[in-house]
């Protein structure tokens, strides 16, 4: 695991946004593992502005979303394939075809996420997941205690998860109880993973995930296992180690 700690988020987003612009300039029909929450913001910021300012160029990429809510609806402002296409897709030239979230929505939520599962496998596989991390060690929506081998499927988030995410809601009653997500082994199972961490609220967080011992109490410790992991933080996040 190489571990990257720089001044500010800004930074980060930065560093994070050169591993995706160098995989594309190698590999222009590279499958991106796409995270949403406010850590990754500033590396789509980067490659918007790689895009507009320097031809970046995601018109053979693709992506696939990590997670989303049970019961949103796709159009809702605060569903995960809403906040994708808002904060990364429509800002640069990804075909929106391309982008794909699993179906919180689907009728038969199992099924939905065995379908999710295959499109990631006939795509090739990820060849880079950007991640963030809970304050509670989540990656994904891989809650405290998750099967470190899980593959997509239906979870329930925690009560710390839902405070955490009641701010992007009208009140944390809106916050939906179950999600579908990626399991570990699915992110485990990208070729290289790049976790961005900033603020002294993901301190705890960062100290399991690079210096506890691998638990499935805190799910991203897992990474120690990952032969391409690379964690990038600023000051604050590295505060614990
Ligand atoms: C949600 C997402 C995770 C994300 C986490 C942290 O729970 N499912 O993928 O890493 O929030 O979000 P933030 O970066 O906003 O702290």
């Amino acid at each position: 695991m190489e571990i990257v700690i720089l001044r500010d988020a800004h930074e980060v987003g930065r560093t994070a946004a050169s591993a995706v612009a160098a995989l594309l300039a190698r590999r222009p029909d590279a499958v991106l593992g796409l995270a949403t929450g406010s850590s990754p913001l500033p590396v789509y910021d980067e490659l918007a502005r790689l895009h507009a300012e320097d031809g970046l160029d995601f018109s053979r990429a693709s992506g696939f979303a990590l997670d989303e809510y049970v019961g949103l609806p796709g159009d809702h402002p605060e569903s995960y394939r809403s906040v994708i296409r808002r904060d990364f897709a429509e800002r640069v030239n990804i075909d929106p075809v391309r982008v794909h979230s699993p179906d919180g929505a689907a009728a038969d939520l199992e099924d939905a996420c065995a379908r999710y599962e295959q499109a990631i496998l006939d795509a090739g596989g990820v060849d880079l997941q950007i991640l963030g991390i809970g304050t509670d060690g989540h990656i994904g929506f891989n809650e405290p205690g998750s099967s470190l081998a899980s593959r997509t499927r239906i979870k329930t988030l925690t009560e710390q998860t839902r405070r955490d995410n009641a701010r992007f809601f009208s009140s944390i009653d809106e916050v939906p109880h179950h999600v579908v997500t990626q399991g570990v082994g699915t992110i485990m199972a990208a070729r290289h993973v790049v976790l961005v961490a900033t603020g002294a609220v993901k301190a705890g967080a960062v100290h399991g995930l690079v210096e506890g011992p691998v638990t499935a109490m805190c799910v991203a410790s897992v990474l120690q296992f990952h032969p391409h992991a690379t964690v990038i933080v600023d000051e604050a996040a590295a505060s614990a180690l």
